[in-house]
Formats: structure tokens, C-alpha cells, sequence
């Protein structure tokens, strides 16, 4: 059973094993004075990846947010955050490789303006997608370039003030399900429809190639921050989700 108004909270040091939950876990990630030693947890990839970054803020952002999501994976798995090791899926999706995972631990990452969320869950795939609502998009020309036709419209239908939520909203939840997939953009964006009122709740409406998908999968709206929103999907029903900060 869902629980989409709950507030967010501070987090247990250990969470128990989410059996039949979904954990959210929000991480500020401008804290940068303390990114040059977190970056000893990181893997030597990961470093690469880190050194690649042409800004600093960037670079700080992203060893941030790797070193909250191996401390947060390892307070579940009771493994040192610097000892997971991470396998990528053929588009990129990271899972903790299986030799450390018997219980199938999976999650998602995703930020947006110097917010991470981190959803976690076990056995079932999980996307999730978090965005700062900005309003400098051309909501309309994008949504007729990318999202399907039903959306289209159902956007061209909204007042205006409620444009910039309403695109974010649709935006994030066809995100978090492609994201949850694994997919990533191969999965083309105009091929299935979600629910864009973001004051309702997300649902999953239909996808073209798959007429049973809407009822395999949950989308859950996930509000963060104040001019953030997002979106959580998971396979198959409805469960309770937990929304934690992680403070380090
Ligand atoms: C990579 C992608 C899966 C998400 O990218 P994004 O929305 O820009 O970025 P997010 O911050 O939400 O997610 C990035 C994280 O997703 C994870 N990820 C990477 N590939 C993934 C995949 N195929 N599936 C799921 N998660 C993936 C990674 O952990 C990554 O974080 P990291 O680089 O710090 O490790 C892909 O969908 C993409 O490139 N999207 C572009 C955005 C777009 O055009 N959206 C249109 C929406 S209508």
C-alpha cells in the first residue's frame, strides 16, 4: 500500500532489508568540502568518471552521490561502502554485482540542481527520476516532440500555470519507468503513455508493444524538495514507501 503524503524523514543507521518496501532516500549533494575524502570510497572507475568532469561542482556532485549511494547500499548489505563493487547493465543501469547480493538488492539513482534520490527495493525492478521544475522549457514543443500522442493533448489541455508541473510531472514518471526497464532512451518515449496531472496520482496508462504493462507496473509521485518533483516506478503492486534524508 502506498503512502504518497507521507513527510519525508531522518533515516535509521541501519534500515532493515526493504522485504515488501520501497526506501527513498533524498542526499543534498552541495556539500563540498567534504568530497576530496569521500572519493576514497570510490571505485577506480568511478574516479575516471569523477576526473572527467569539466566543472568542479559537477565532479563534486558526482562523487557525492556515488559515496552516499555506497553508504546507504552498504548499511543494507553490511558491506563497507569502499568494498561494493558495481556491475552495469548493456545501457548503463549499475546493480551491486551478485556475489555480494543474495537477496537481490536493486535500486536507482537519479539528480537534478544538486539533489539526489536513491530508491531501493529488493528483487523487483525500480526507476526512479527527479527534477527541478525550471521554467525556462518550451513545455509544449517538447511534449509534441517526445512524449506520445494522448499526452500531447492532455498537456495542451492544461491552464497555463499549471504547464511547468504538469510537464515535469509527465516528464519524470515516463523517465522512472524507462529508468526502472533499464532501458534508458532505446525505449522510445512517444511508444507509451503516463497520467500528467501531478496532483493525481501517477499511473502507467498504457505501453503500445505490451497491452498487460499498465497492470505489471506502480508509479508513485515523489515530491522532495519545494520546486523539485518526481517519480518512482516499480514491477508489479503497490507497496509502502519509506522517505528518508541522508545525513552522512
Ligand atoms: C541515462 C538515463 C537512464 C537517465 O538520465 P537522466 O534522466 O539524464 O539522469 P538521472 O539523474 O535521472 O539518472 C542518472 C542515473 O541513472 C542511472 N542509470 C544510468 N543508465 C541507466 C539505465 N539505462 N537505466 C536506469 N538507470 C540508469 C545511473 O545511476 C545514473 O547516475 P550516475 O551517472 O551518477 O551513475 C536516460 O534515460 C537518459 O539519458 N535520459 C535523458 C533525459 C531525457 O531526454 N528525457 C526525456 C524524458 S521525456
Amino acid at each position: 500500500m502506498s503512502n504518497e503524503a507521507e513527510p519525508w524523514r531522518a533515516a535509521p543507521v541501519q534500515p532493515p532489508f526493504p522485504v515488501d518496501r520501497i526506501d527513498v532516500w533524498q542526499i543534498c549533494l552541495d556539500a563540498p568540502e567534504s568530497a576530496v575524502d569521500l572519493q576514497e570510497v570510490l571505485a577506480r572507475d568511478e574516479i575516471g568518471r569523477a576526473e572527467r568532469f569539466h566543472f568542479t561542482r559537477d565532479r563534486q556532485h558526482f562523487v557525492r552521490c556515488r559515496s552516499a549511494v555506497r553508504e546507504i547500499l552498504g548499511r543494507y548489505l553490511g558491506i563497507p561502502a569502499q568494498d561494493i563493487r558495481f556491475s552495469y547493465e548493456a545501457n548503463g543501469k549499475p546493480q551491486v554485482v551478485e556475489d555480494q547480493n543474495p537477496q537481490q538488492l536493486r535500486f536507482n539513482i537519479s539528480h537534478s540542481s544538486g539533489l539526489a534520490v536513491i530508491a531501493v527495493a529488493s528483487v523487483r525492478a525500480i526507476g526512479v527520476d527527479v527534477e527541478k521544475i525550471r521554467p525556462d522549457v518550451e513545455y509544449l514543443e517538447l511534449a509534441e516532440r517526445f512524449f506520445s500522442t494522448n499526452e500531447y493533448q492532455a498537456l495542451s489541455a492544461m491552464p497555463s500555470n499549471q504547464l511547468a508541473r504538469a510537464f515535469f510531472a509527465c516528464w519524470t514518471r515516463k523517465e522512472a519507468f524507462i529508468k526502472a526497464c533499464g532501458d534508458g532512451l532505446s525505449f522510445p518515449l512517444s511508444e507509451f503513455s503516463v497520467s500528467i496531472d501531478p496532483d493525481a496520482p501517477a499511473t502507467l496508462q498504457e505501453v503500445r508493444t505490451d497491452p498487460r504493462a499498465a497492470t505489471r507496473w506502480s508509479l508513485f509521485n515523489l515530491v522532495p524538495q519545494e520546486g523539485f518533483i518526481g517519480a518512482l516506478a516499480v514491477e508489479g503492486p503497490a507497496q509502502t514507501i519509506e522517505r528518508w534524508f541522508f545525513n552522512g
